[in-house]
């Protein structure tokens, strides 16, 4: 990865299976817990962190880790939806993981789309004292929270557009007969970089090319995920589907 500032920043981990990925992805989160009872973690939905929060959820029923000093920042959150919306971040939040730890949910935030909910969000964040470890997906068009291509480096917590492709690959999650939202709130750029140690998960074919694109394309905003090859904490888990289009021998660096 010699070319970019990826290589003197990031860690890249290659695992067998997405599985695999999962684990170590939880495993993390679970260290940062212990290390630091009261942590400020930003999480992150989708489908790829399912396994992560059943993982969590797992370590939890075991006694391994406990949630109770937990503050949370979700990334991002559709317009328009209730929280009780099933198709909401919220709900899948509360499904996957919140309803199952022993987290004070008074202190688990997800932004909203209200008129002030924006700035609201980065000061609570700043009053928290800042992100601890903020969990990352991307999306196929490299996406990274709800920052769609052309978000700015400086950009903060604010109301988007979505892109066509995200709409197209995340109407899965609503019922075929509701269309997906046209706008959300997300953490922006700035507000991702800001967290003191980021872990990216990115798995399957599908991820393939923004990955490449993410940690070895010049930084653009046309792959926001790209930004984040200036972040000094930086760790990316993998499975080889995920990393078959890095071009420097990813081999180097397994699990
Ligand atoms: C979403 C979320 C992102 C997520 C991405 C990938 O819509 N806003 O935070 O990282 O898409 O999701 P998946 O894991 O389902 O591929």
């Amino acid at each position: 990865m010699t070319g970019t500032a990826l290589a003197q920043s990031a860690t890249l981990r290659i695992f067998d299976t997405a599985a695999a990925a999962e684990q170590f992805v939880a495993e993390t989160i679970a260290a940062q817990m212990r290390r630091r009872s009261n942590s400020v973690l930003g999480l992150a939905t989708g489908n790829s962190m399912r396994g992560v929060y059943r993982q969590l959820v797992q370590l939890r029923q075991r006694g391994a880790v406990s949630f109770a000093g937990l503050t949370s920042f979700n990334l991002d959150e559709y317009c328009g939806l209730e929280a009780t919306d099933p198709s909401s971040f919220a709900a899948y939040m509360q499904r996957e993981l919140f309803s199952a730890i022993d987290a004070d949910r008074a202190r688990l935030h997800l932004p909203d789309g209200a008129a002030d909910g924006a700035a609201r969000y980065e000061a609570m964040i700043a009053a928290s004292g800042g992100i601890d470890l903020q969990l990352l997906g991307i999306g196929q068009n490299g996406h990274i929270g709800f920052n769609e291509p052309g978000s700015a480096a400086g950009s903060r917590t604010r109301i988007v557009d979505l892109a066509p492709r995200t709409r197209a690959v995340n109407a899965a999650d609503f019922p075929s007969d509701t269309p997906v939202p046209s706008r959300a709130v997300t953490m922006g750029i700035a507000t991702i970089l800001d967290s003191r140690r980021i872990v990216l998960l990115a798995t399957g074919a599908a991820k393939a090319q923004a990955l490449a694109e993410a940690l070895e394309a010049p930084i653009n905003a046309q792959c926001p995920a790209s930004f984040l090859q200036t972040h000094p904490d930086l760790t990316i888990a993998c499975d080889h589907a995920a990393v078959a289009r890095l071009q420097h021998n990813p081999e180097a660096r397994h699990g």
